[in-house]
């Protein structure tokens, strides 16, 4: 299975400090494996200066989040084919941020999945669970019970066209690594909690850097990694893409 390195910018880069990383992270691109799918995810603002400066290069583009409707009275919301119009072909749902900060729910998120579908966009579908979760031997159950809502009455042809993502809420941005058997092993289980899942790419995603990207993408069922704070930087993001890939480490 190809690997996948989504950058999450979150809510990070200016249009112009957009323009800069491109022209930097281009200059990386000889160097990385040819063999591994990469994406950004800038921001709303800055995708169509980062869809033209992409274009014709082989790095995808993707956005943060979509209104769950096509169009209408919903302001502030951003519809599918208005991120397809700018060249985005995947769109990151559910982050732990967006459910913890603006109220995003398992039924949103479906919503959500279901109208990036429909638009032609991949859903990069997160989960992940707090660490009282995990501490209370429940993590397994909870994220499988996250991936079936999420993907909850999806077609089985369009699910074959999701990625999943697991992020350890502890993991996020605090520089607490998960144990990356565990993280294999929960990873398993999100795959279990659905039929169709079997060769779907799962991410992970939790503070992973270049130093530790390749203990993750050795496991099984890591598909590749959904990265926060380490794809801020072209020369750091491209090292890591390098070390994620077994036939560029030393
Ligand atoms: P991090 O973020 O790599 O900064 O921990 C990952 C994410 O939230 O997607």
């Amino acid at each position: 299975m190809r690997r996948l390195i989504v950058g999450n910018w979150k809510m990070n880069k200016t249009v112009a400090a957009t323009q800069a990383f491109v022209a930097a992270f281009l200059r990386e691109l000889d160097t990385l494996p040819p063999d591994v799918d990469i994406a950004i995810a800038p921001p709303f603002t800055a995708l169509e200066a980062a869809g033209r400066a992409l274009r014709g290069s082989r790095v995808a583009l993707s956005a943060q989040n979509v209104a769950s409707e096509p169009n209408g009275a919903f302001t502030g919301e951003i519809a599918a084919n208005m991120l397809t119009e700018l060249g985005v072909t995947s769109v990151i749902l559910g982050h732990s941020e967006r459910r913890r900060y603006f109220g995003e729910t398992d039924q949103g998120v479906n919503k959500k999945a279901r109208a990036a579908l429909a638009a032609g966009l991949t859903p990069i579908v997160c989960v992940g669970e707090s660490s009282q979760r995990r501490d209370a031997g429940d993590a397994d159950a909870f994220v499988g019970a996250q991936t079936r809502a999420a993907l909850d009455g999806i077609a089985p042809g369009d699910l074959s066209k999701v990625v999943l993502a697991y992020e350890p809420l502890w993991a996020i941005g605090t520089g607490k690594n998960c144990e990356p058997a565990q993280a294999d092993a929960t990873m398993a289980a999100i795959r279990a909690s659905v039929d169709g899942l079997a060769h779907v790419r799962i991410l992970y995603g939790g503070s992973v850097t270049p130093a530790n990207v390749a203990s993750y993408s050795d496991q099984p069922n890591v598909g590749g990694g959904l990265i926060g704070g380490a794809s801020l930087d072209p020369v750091a993001f491209a090292e890591l893409i390098r070390a994620a890939h077994p036939g560029n480490r030393a």
